[in-house]
């Protein structure tokens, strides 16, 4: 199993190009089974979850191809197969995704229940609940969901929970019903809005993504299109942050703030110095001064971000003062705190709060990755901490960064894989 080894303390310097988003990239690829013309993705990620997601869709029947600018392009003519099977489901609950429009297109769909992961229970009740209201008969057996209905009929949902996979599932499942579905209490991410372009490009008729209700109204058919997946808005307020834990200077390119205004906030905060432009940010710090802590609370969009969670309480690890960080998403997001402790952080839990007290230095030490943006937090924490780092069960971090070590070395770290 691949490892990473960073000799922290260097100031990141340079510029940096952001990759598509991958929680926009999962679900605009479960969008081709939705019709069977070739649905064209540019800017997509090179991740491992993007690869497993193209796995699941050759076991449907897609035929897939990927040009050399790493344009991918699906085409579902036929679906051969409605089942997506365990031993993919459990790589990646995102998985899911593909049940909306298998039962939209198909009228049948069997999918492995995603079951948890380090993070938390993560059920599906209300992705259920939603293509149940949609006229689908839904039954579990042996750790299976079949869903299955001769076609969808719109329904009004008000979802009990903001759920972005939720809102996303239902979303493609109710352009092809019969009537208007409303989604009440929708997810705002920006990855659903970029869905819903993508979906509306195909011949979809949505309206309303990007706030809490979203209004669609069924049509006969979907045909093909051409789609740029928006830029990765965890992996910029990633860098960013590396950034500002090194006292670096870097240039972020082909993303866009309007994607992370709260992290740029919270990051301002901080005492950094973040300058904005269209398609571009660049961060440097302040002179001669410390980053200061501060107090996060996570929330649905546009609050700030579960997935920068584990990411800025590295940050606050090594700030001045204490900072409070509140998880209100998972139920189990905290396992990147005990190795950030192995490193010197002084972090302590209450509940789903961690009382972070800011040290002066980090100091190198071997840690585990447990989950994706734990891992993140880790390779942070040891670009900035003295000495070395090694961080095992990288693996994680492949599912959600783009050759994040190139990245970063080409930014002047000292880091490298070793397999
Ligand atoms: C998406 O996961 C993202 N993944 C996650 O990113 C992200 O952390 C999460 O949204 C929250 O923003 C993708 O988009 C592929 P949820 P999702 O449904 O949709 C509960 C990463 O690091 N819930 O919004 O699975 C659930 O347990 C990943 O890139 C139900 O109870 O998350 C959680 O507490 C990690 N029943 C809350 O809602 C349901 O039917 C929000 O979950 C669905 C969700």
């Amino acid at each position: 199993m691949d490892k990473i080894l960073i000799r922290g303390g260097i100031p990141l310097q340079g510029t940096v190009e952001i990759s598509g988003a991958k929680n926009a990239t999962l679900p605009t690829l479960a969008a081709a089974l939705l019709t069977d013309e070739p649905l064209r993705l540019t800017h997509v990620p090179h991740l491992r979850d993007v690869t497993t997601m193209l796995e699941l869709l050759g076991q449907h029947g897609a035929n897939i191809t990927v040009d050399e600018q790493l344009g991918v392009e699906i085409a579902c003519t036929q679906i051969s197969n409605t089942l997506a099977p365990y031993d993919l489901v459990r790589t990646m609950r995102a998985s899911v995704l593909v049940m909306g429009p298998l039962v939209a297109r198909c009228g049948d769909a069997r999918i492995s229940l995603p079951g948890g992961c380090a993070i938390g229970s993560r059920p599906v009740n209300l992705h259920l609940a939603g293509l149940e209201a949609m006229g689908a008969e839904v039954q579990l057996t042996s750790g299976y969901i079949h869903a299955k209905a001769k076609r969808l009929h719109g329904a009004r949902i008000v979802l009990d929970l903001v759920t972005v996979t939720g809102t996303e599932n239902l979303m493609m499942a109710a352009t092809l019903a019969d009537g208007r579905t409303i989604l009440e209490n929708a997810a705002c991410e920006p990855e659903v809005t970029d869905l819903a372009l993508c979906l509306n490009s195909m011949g979809a008729c949505i309206r309303g993504a990007g706030t809490s209700t979203i209004v669609i109204d069924g049509v006969e058919r979907l045909h093909g299109t051409r789609h740029d997946i928006l830029p990765d808005r965890i992996e910029t307020a990633t860098f960013l942050m590396a950034a500002a834990m090194t006292r670096g200077d870097i240039t972020l390119t082909n993303t866009s703030p309007t994607l992370l205004e709260s992290p740029i906030a919270k990051l301002r905060q901080t005492g950094v110095i973040i300058e904005e432009q269209a398609n571009s940010l660049r961060i440097y710090p302040k002179p001669d001064s410390r980053l200061r802590a501060v107090n996060i609370k996570t929330c649905p969009y546009p609050g700030f971000p579960t997935d920068l969670q584990a990411q800025m309480m590295a940050l606050v690890s090594v700030a001045e003062g204490s900072g409070a960080i509140t998880e209100t998403i998972f139920e189990n997001r905290f396992m990147h705190v005990s190795e950030l402790q192995r490193l010197g952080a002084d972090i302590s839990l209450q509940g789903n709060t961690a009382l972070v007290r800011g040290v002066p230095k980090l100091h190198g030490a071997p840690v585990m990755a447990t989950d994706l943006r734990a891992s993140a937090s880790l390779v942070l924490a040891g670009l900035a901490a003295e000495g070395e780092t090694l961080i095992s069960r990288v693996y994680h971090i492949d599912r959600g960064y783009e050759r994040i070590e190139e990245k970063l070395m080409a930014l002047g770290a000292n880091i490298q894989r070793l397999s």
